[in-house]
């Protein structure tokens, strides 16, 4: 059946160029498949643009801050469309790494040790004076990180204690609240998920970065990662990857899809960083990669998510 789509991108987040690359993969899947595109912009005519518009259903190609973190989803909620992937408060919960880890904690899934600030605990409770325990538990290095971004945008990776007043002001020009997490040396391992009701979990994707980390230029220059999909690691480890991923994804109540990042440390232990609500779509991005390894095919797989489309949650 084709349907009238919206496709919304771009937005005002940190990862515009990300979304608009998400974005544009997506409504040349869609049409491929036959529906009716309406590209649109997260900009301020977005309520107007959708009310004129009509569209049967929107398909949510933003990242970060207002398209990820349940801002968007609220707004399609009160125009009554369908949208694509999670609903507002698992939005939330999986922007917010601080909130997020928490519940994976209660759940029993692992995640590096962590603590949590708020700008206002260094400006008026004196916060800076327990980084010395701080360190001491979490041990060094260290990664600093805000608790609502995404892109590796923000976060630094402590080796000093004299580099840790820095991280965090660095962190912290990027959310009001940071988190201090332990390293864990390792392998990149993504694990995608799509469904609702049965979610699936599709073959684990190995990130071998050429620098320090997973950054923001390694993630979108082409050439500059190397994804491995499905990963080089044993079939064990991926079982645990996928049941991990699965049970992140039902802990936050997502829908249609999501990505999970995971660290395997040198002891074949795997611990969870985060869970992405919108994945990456560019060509560089781990879902694709995933999407390819499974057989599934890129169009198959937003015609799947476009299909799980809803209202609520
Ligand atoms: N605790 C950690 N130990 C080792 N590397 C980390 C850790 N946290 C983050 N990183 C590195 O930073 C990247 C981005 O971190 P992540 O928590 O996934 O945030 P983002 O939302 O920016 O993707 C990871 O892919 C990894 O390379
Ligand atoms: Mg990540």
């Amino acid at each position: 059946m084709s349907r009238r789509v919206a496709v919304l991108k771009g937005g005002r987040s940190l990862e515009r160029e990300v979304s608009l690359r998400s974005g544009g993969n997506v409504e040349a899947a869609l049409r491929r498949l036959g529906h009716e595109v309406l590209p649109m912009d997260a900009d301020q005519h977005l309520v107007r643009n959708l009310r004129e518009q009509r569209p049967d259903v929107a398909f949510i190609a933003l990242h970060g801050k207002g398209g990820e973190d349940g801002t968007v989803q609220e707004l399609l909620e009160i125009l009554g469309i369908p949208y694509t992937g999670s609903g507002v408060l698992s939005c939330q919960r999986s922007m917010d790494k601080v909130v997020a880890k928490a519940i994976f904690t209660a759940e029993g899934i692992p995640t590096p040790k962590w603590y949590a600030f708020s700008e206002d605990a260094f400006r008026e409770m004196g916060a800076a004076d327990t980084l010395p325990e701080i360190r001491e538990r979490l041990g060094l290095p260290l990664v600093v990180k805000p608790a609502k971004q995404g892109s590796a945008l923000g976060i630094s990776v402590a080796h000093e204690p004299g580099e840790i007043p820095r991280a965090l002001m660095t962190a912290l020009s990027y959310d009001d609240r940071v988190l201090l997490e332990a390293f864990v040396p390792g392998r990149e391992i993504a694990v995608s998920v799509i469904g609702t009701d049965a979610p699936q979990a599709l073959p684990a994707v190995e990130a071998v970065p050429t620098g320090d980390f997973y950054d923001f230029e390694s993630r979108y220059t082409p050439g500059a990662t190397e994804l491995i999909a499905p990963a080089p690691i044993d079939p064990d480890t991926a079982a645990e990857a996928s049941r991990l991923a699965l049970a992140c994804y039902e802990a936050l109540g997502c829908r249609g899809f999501g990505r999970v990042d995971l660290m395997l440390d040198a002891e074949g232990r795997l611990w969870v960083l985060e869970l992405n609500a919108i994945p990456g779509m560019t060509d560089t991005s781990l879902l694709p990669a995933a999407v390819e390894a499974a057989g599934m095919g890129f169009d198959e797989m937003v015609g799947r998510v476009l299909d799980l489309a809803d209202l609520g949650g």
